[in-house]
């Protein structure tokens, strides 16, 4: 398990940096061809159905009994004989790449009969790159990441984002509110897999989110649990759609308490 974990991380690695590159190179010409989806707001370019569709071509030449569910072209290959699926974002952070703020992701995770073993994250616009294999630790580059030592929520830095519908954003809109008077600041930097990566270096000392998909989720969701954090929804649930919370132990359940007492997990 620990061999195959590590030597499907190498391959998510070489795979997604190749990909960066291809968003990067890419960008001025992609961001001319540019769709929506589930609102206006909602954005996909020409890069992101490319980059994915590079993706699972290369893994697929790589090993050809895996599946894949990526984000613009869903499932593919789920009968998959070899029991690992592929959880892919190509593009976290499509609307930074629409505009060119340096805040965009290649996100790959792979996952063994349901449960995520390795996970990459690639900053598309700088190249920094952070890793995880279950029980293996989280890095970036070849440094171990432990997460922020903060202990006072009044204290913390708290990352977030927001959904795509405005019914969605009316109520993430009134959690933040309510939140925002609790910890030291509130950050939203517009890409889920790197905000998980930020909490896991220390960079964001909790991270929380109603309404990620599960290529949100699966590379930065591991790599923010291998650095010690506790990555949860509430009330119980694991992290998932409803809320992914993503704390060191030491503020996870004071920001939890204040999550569910703002509701934060109901609601479109
Ligand atoms: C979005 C980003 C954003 C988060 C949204 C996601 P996309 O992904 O991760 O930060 O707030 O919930 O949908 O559309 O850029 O891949
Ligand atoms: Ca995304
Ligand atoms: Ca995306």
């Amino acid at each position: 398990m620990d061999q195959d974990a590590r030597e499907l991380l190498g391959l998510a690695q070489r795979v997604a940096r190749r990909a960066a590159e291809t968003a990067r190179r890419t960008r001025t010409e992609a961001i001319g061809h540019v769709d929506t989806k589930s609102t206006a707001t909602d954005v996909v370019t020409a890069a992101d159905r490319a980059v994915e569709r590079q993706i699972v071509e290369e893994i697929r030449a790589a090993r050809p009994d895996d599946g894949f569910l990526g984000e613009e072209y869903g499932v593919q290959d789920d009968t998959a004989a070899s029991g690992v699926r592929w959880v892919i974002d190509p593009i976290d952070g499509t609307v930074n790449y629409l505009y060119g703020l340096p805040q965009y992701a290649v996100s790959i995770a792979a996952e063994a009969d349901g449960v995520v073993i390795a996970g990459v994250v690639v900053n598309a616009a700088s190249g920094d790159e952070w890793h995880a294999t279950l029980g293996g630790g989280a890095w970036r580059g070849d440094r171990r990441l432990t997460g922020s030592a903060q202990t006072v929520l009044a204290q913390a830095l708290v990352g977030t984002g927001f959904g795509y519908s405005a019914d969605q954003r009316a109520q993430q809109g009134v959690v933040v509110a309510g939140l925002i008077t609790r910890v030291r600041d509130i950050r939203r930097f517009g890409s889920a897999a790197l905000d998980l990566c930020a909490a896991a270096e220390g960079m964001l000392d909790a991270y929380y989110e109603r309404g990620l998909n599960p290529w949100d989720l699966a590379a930065g969701g591991l790599i923010a649990q291998e650095a010690g954090l506790l990555v949860t929804g509430l009330t119980g649930k694991p992290a998932g759609g409803d809320m992914a919370l993503a704390a060191p132990p030491a503020l996870h359940e004071q920001l939890h308490d204040e999550l569910v007492a703002l509701r934060a997990d109901s609601g479109p």
